[in-house]
């Protein structure tokens, strides 16, 4: 049985000596000693040279043929009928091979696409990596960068190649940055190379992946902001990635109690941060009688996990982010489909973002107070189990009617909301996999949005927008609030098959009239199903970018 079963998992694959590494300047001049920086997977290697940006292009290919050994696999940026200067500097020193392959055909223009070259005699690396940039004199697209770099690794691994070597100022985003640039890419890389085979008999026989070693060359006057990104952008991998594994663990493994055990254990580790976890018995002494009607049907305890990191100053007041924990949602009495239904271990992944995002501003040290809160439960329909038609009275006081125990969500939530007024809060944002329509309204690609206040909204919608992290706001109303009338108790918990997102919202809102409160809808973002059937780690980087927001 679960309780017998020792798991101790062996998380994802975060090789110590997958690097990262920025260089400037001339070859023979790239200093190797190492700047670790707050990413233990992330060695920085700076040049003492100053160099400026064409001449540093120009000397990349000077390096590659330099320095031989450090630099196994080279990429370059190609555009549609034009070279960046690497690749211009290739292209002369090969008798135009590169304007050869671009003209037979060889390497389409489409931006994304790569071509591995083995052994070009002239360049002297052992491969060259050409990656499609799109058109000439047109920046790429997010959408295209984050392909590209995607289709670098895929190739990269392909080939089982353990370095890469890339011109990082050569591959421009329309209104980004280099910073921006590199941060995308430290992410990318991270969460390509991330591997969940804690279950797997022989995990050696998996495809792990190659390549341990990223180079990223910019010129010196960058290279700072570069450094910086990198570090940064493999501290949000991290929390991503341990939101991942979180949501990727199967039901029953990952249990409430499971979750309560790795906050304590977070808390071990780090002294700014203390968990506190509430058990069934306190829950119900505080009255918190609608979140409890939801694991009534489980033999697992429901928790209230509390994480409070307090690095901030010690009157501010702290800003909660809330996850829904539904380790399993089989629906309840009002037991969901078969079909498919395995994915509802994944019910839990706005909890698991938040476990990330600790994890992340913890690495970070951000000076903030920030509570992490996470309500776990597991909804099943055993004989103790809530039935349709029950009414609740919440932690507020306001009675709650059960329509449907399918929507357990909003019922756990509620309470926790409650409680979070405890903490006086700047803000609190809820993360919940809420309502499959939000899956029809937004689809895979965006997370929902839904809040009483515009400025916490404009903020968590920049912050979405740096992160390259898709949110959109749906509106909240009188108009859908009425759908929630009930004839028995003070609302319902289900609103009818219109606007299914929106009414979740609104019931969320009732119980966070005293501060500024946004919610997001992680239903179609927070993980993948079919073929690469796995947790998403979002919404980790849009709401670390945040808090990087907020310290500012
Ligand atoms: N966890 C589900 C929402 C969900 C469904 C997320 C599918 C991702 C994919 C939630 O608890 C739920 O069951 N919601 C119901 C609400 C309905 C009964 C009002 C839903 O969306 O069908
Ligand atoms: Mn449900
Ligand atoms: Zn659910």
């Amino acid at each position: 049985m679960d309780s017998a079963f020792v798991f101790k998992p062996r998380g994802h694959r975060t090789d110590p000596d997958s690097l990262f590494a920025t260089g400037t300047g001339d070859s023979q001049s790239l200093s190797q000693a190492c700047i670790h920086s707050s990413s233990e997977s992330c060695i920085i290697t700076q040049s003492e040279q100053i160099v400026p940006l064409g001449e540093s292009m120009e000397f990349v290919v000077k390096s590659v043929t330099a320095d031989k050994q450090k630099t196994p696999c080279l990429v370059i940026g190609i555009q549609k009928s034009g070279l960046l200067s690497t690749a211009q500097s290739i292209d002369t020193i090969t008798s135009g091979l590169l304007t050869e392959l671009i003209k037979g055909g060889d390497l389409s223009c489409k931006a994304g696409e790569t071509l591995l070259l083995h052994h070009v005699p002239e360049a002297s690396c052992e491969r060259l990596l050409l990656a499609t940039a799109g058109d000439v004199d047109k920046p790429m697209s997010e959408a295209e960068y984050k392909k590209l770099v995607t289709n670098i690794i895929k190739a990269v691994n392909a080939a089982n190649l353990k370095e890469v070597s890339v011109a990082i100022d050569e591959l421009v985003v329309a209104d980004k940055n280099t910073a921006w640039v590199a941060r995308q890419f430290a992410e990318i890389v991270e969460h390509q190379l991330y591997c969940f085979d804690t279950f797997k008999s022989d995990a050696s026989k998996e495809s792990a992946p190659a390549l341990k070693k990223a180079i990223l060359l910019t010129a010196r006057k960058t290279a700072n902001a570069v450094k910086a990104s990198v570090a940064q952008g493999c501290a949000i991998a991290k929390g991503r990635n341990v939101a991942r594994t979180l949501g990727n663990l199967p039901g029953n493994i990952c249990h409430p109690t499971y979750l309560a055990n790795e906050a304590k254990a977070l808390a071990k580790q780090h002294n700014k941060l203390t968990t506190k976890v509430l058990g069934e018995k306190q829950m119900a002494d505080l009255g918190m009688h609608s979140l409890l009607s939801v694991s009534k049907g489980s033999a697992q305890e429901a928790k209230l996990i509390l994480m409070e990191f307090k690095n901030g100053k010690k009157n501010e007041q702290p800003l909660v982010l809330l996850g829904k924990g539904i380790t399993f949602d089989s629906g309840g009495i009002s037991l969901k489909p078969g079909a498919g239904m395995d994915e509802m271990k994944f019910d839990m992944c706005g909890a698991a973002s938040i476990f990330g995002v600790m994890n992340t501003i913890i690495e970070m040290d951000l000076p903030l107070n920030v509570v992490g809160m996470v309500a776990a439960a597991e909804n099943m329909p055993g004989s103790q189990a809530s039935r349709p038609g029950d009414i609740v009275t919440s932690m507020s006081g306001k009675t709650i009617e059960i329509l449907n125990t399918d929507a357990e969500g909003r019922l756990v939530l509620c309470d926790a909301l409650t409680y979070a007024e405890r903490y006086k809060p700047e803000a609190v944002i809820d993360v919940a996999t809420l309502t499959g329509a939000c899956v029809i309204a937004l689809g895979h690609h965006t997370t929902g949005l839904l809040s009483n206040n515009d400025e916490l909204t404009s903020a968590l919608l920049i912050a979405s927008k740096e992160a390259s992290d898709k949110a959109w706001q749906l509106p909240m109303g009188e108009e859908y609030q009425q759908q929630l009338d009930s004839n028995f108790a003070d609302m319902a918990n289900i609103g009818g098959r219109s606007g299914g997102t929106i009414t979740a919202g609104c019931f969320l809102s009732r119980f966070t009239e005293s501060y500024p409160w946004a919610h997001l809808d992680i239903a179609g973002t927070a993980w993948t199903s079919g073929k690469n059937k796995g947790a998403s780690g979002r919404p980790v980087p849009m709401l670390v970018q945040f808090l990087l927001n907020k310290v500012k």
